[in-house]
């Protein structure tokens, strides 16, 4: 597929066939999804509208973007960008890429911080990587007062960028510091809801990643030998932070529900429930600061 010559004068659907067999036989999943993306990216096309024949330029770009995908590089770095929910976010390596199953996570904030009816809550996103949840928060609720923390030097410039781009004319703060200590920093009952999606693989998966998600960073994945690390800390000490009454909506892995509700429970918080994503997936934790805990 490197060979652009390959490409060069098929008609769309014909390229789009090639790219698809050498995506198969690198085993990529979703390859006629990604075949068809890839065919975007480097003619500018939607194959399945076009009908002109592959001119040498555009064939040598698709040959490289297939080439790179057979490699197993995940499609968003290719891309260079993803959406999530109606944005678009700057992504790539460094950065972990924005999943569809965490929609649903921003989807639950979004409907407390509704319920709340505050007209400019404080909402902290931990772990924030691109800033897809913070953003989405933004998105939807537009005077809430969105800080985003990360630690990563090298997701920190995307999430820069997004902070400022994603949305047009409304912007999130960004905060460099780690979630693990972080708290200390904070004025206890300052905050109305802090939602998260933390590393939360275990240390046996970390050693049985797709090959897509080994080129993810680590530190965006691991959560320590039990997967529990960031929830311990995000049930813990950071329950100080919210005010009474507030919530924690966390991301979970679709076999951490009863681990997660347990530390809630552990930790005093109240209200504790659990939805699935779109895929029927346990994926969110709700807990609720008790009105009467200081
Ligand atoms: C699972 S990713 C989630 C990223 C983003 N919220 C999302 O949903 O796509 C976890 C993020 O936590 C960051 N992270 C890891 N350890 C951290 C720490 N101690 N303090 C702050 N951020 C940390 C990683 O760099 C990564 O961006």
């Amino acid at each position: 597929m490197s060979d652009a010559m390959q490409l060069t004068g098929l008609a769309p659907r014909a390229a789009l066939a090639a790219v698809r067999q050498a995506l198969e036989a690198a085993a990529v999943p979703d390859a006629s999804f990604d075949a068809r993306e890839l065919y975007r990216l480097a003619v500018g096309r939607d194959p399945r509208l076009d009908d002109t024949p592959l001119t040498a330029e555009h064939a040598a770009r698709l040959g490289k973007l297939t080439a790179r995908r057979a490699g197993r590089e995940p499609l968003q770095y290719i891309a260079g960008k993803w959406d999530f929910l109606d944005f678009t976010l700057d992504v790539g390596p460094g950065v972990l890429c924005p999943r569809a199953d965490t929609e649903v996570v921003c989807e639950a904030a979004v409907d407390l911080l509704r319920e709340m009816g505050k007209a400019d809550p404080v909402v902290l996103d931990l772990c924030a990587g691109t800033g897809c949840l913070g953003l989405g928060v933004k998105r939807f609720v537009p005077g809430a007062r969105v800080t985003c923390w990360e630690k990563s030097p090298e997701a920190l410039p995307y999430l820069r960028r997004n902070a400022v781009n994603a949305l047009k004319g409304a912007e999130v703060a960004v905060r460099e510091g780690d979630v693990l200590t972080g708290w200390q920093d904070m004025e206890p009952g300052s905050v109305d809801l802090i939602v998260s999606n933390p590393p939360y693989l275990t240390g046996a998966e970390m050693q049985e990643l797709m090959p897509e998600t080994a080129r993810e960073p680590a530190m965006a994945l691991d959560g320590g030998a039990d997967g529990l690390t960031f929830y311990r800390c995000l049930t813990g000490p950071w329950q100080k932070i919210l005010r009474p009454g507030g919530w924690l909506v966390l991301e979970i892995g679709y076999e951490q529900r009863r681990a997660v509700l347990d530390l809630g429970e552990q930790n005093s918080w109240v209200n504790g429930t659990c939805r699935q994503d779109y895929g029927g997936n346990d994926r969110a934790i709700l807990l609720q600061k008790p009105v009467d805990l200081g």
